[in-house]
């Protein structure tokens, strides 16, 4: 097996089929609620190929006109994001190291075709608790780098019920979603991936 970047924690396996079947349920709640929107990129306003929604009381948005932000509001409906559900704020709890729970969580959906292109997750006045996301559905091909753009980076591979954490060192390193393995979950009826990130927000 690959070793891992610094600062990058993998739990393969975290959440069991029968959890990742409660989490579901309760991402269908919140999509219900809340629903998927198509983030556009500041300034270009080019379409991201992931739909996002949001739960928790911030919720990370952006748009062509605005950019990347937090707002405690759904960009279409004007409503409150829908609270984060309690299996989500236990898994905080239990592997972030972090006092306070989380402000956010982003809720990410990738159609076969979808991506991610190398960010860093920096538009939080908080950069340093850890980021902790969960994965459901089609595996994906994850990719992480280090704190400036352009050097070497690694990929691995995420599978439905994986936990990861980038903490400490790795809270600012860069990464995203090279391709999505499709086919390698029966978890959503239609194929596709959810990723779930918790952040904390304010300091
Ligand atoms: C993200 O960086 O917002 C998403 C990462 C992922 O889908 O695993
Ligand atoms: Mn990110």
């Amino acid at each position: 097996m690959k070793e891992l970047p610094e600062g990058v924690r993998h739990l393969p396996g975290h959440f069991d089929p029968a959890a990742q079947e409660a989490l579901l349920a309760e991402i269908r709640g919140i999509v219900a609620e809340a629903p998927l929107y198509v983030p556009a990129m500041p300034r270009t306003g080019k379409e991201m190929s992931v739909r996002m929604t949001n739960c928790g009381a911030l919720g990370w948005v952006t748009d062509k006109e605005r950019g990347y932000r937090y707002q405690d509001t759904h960009p279409v409906t004007g409503r409150p994001w829908p609270p984060i559900p309690a299996p989500l704020l236990s898994l905080w709890e239990e592997l972030s190291g972090w006092p306070q729970p989380p402000e956010a969580c982003l809720v990410n959906f990738y159609e076969i075709s979808a991506r991610m292109g190398l960010h860093q997750d920096r538009d939080e006045a908080n950069l340093v608790a850890p980021v902790l996301s969960v994965s459901l559905g089609d595996a994906c091909l994850f990719r992480v780098g280090g704190t400036s753009r352009g050097g070497p980076t690694m990929s691995f591979r995420l599978e439905s019920g994986d936990v990861m954490l980038l903490e400490g060192p790795g809270r600012l390193r860069f990464h995203g979603v090279d391709r999505i393995h499709a086919g390698t979950s029966g978890l959503l009826k239609n194929g596709g991936r959810i990723n779930l990130t918790l952040r904390r927000v304010t300091v």
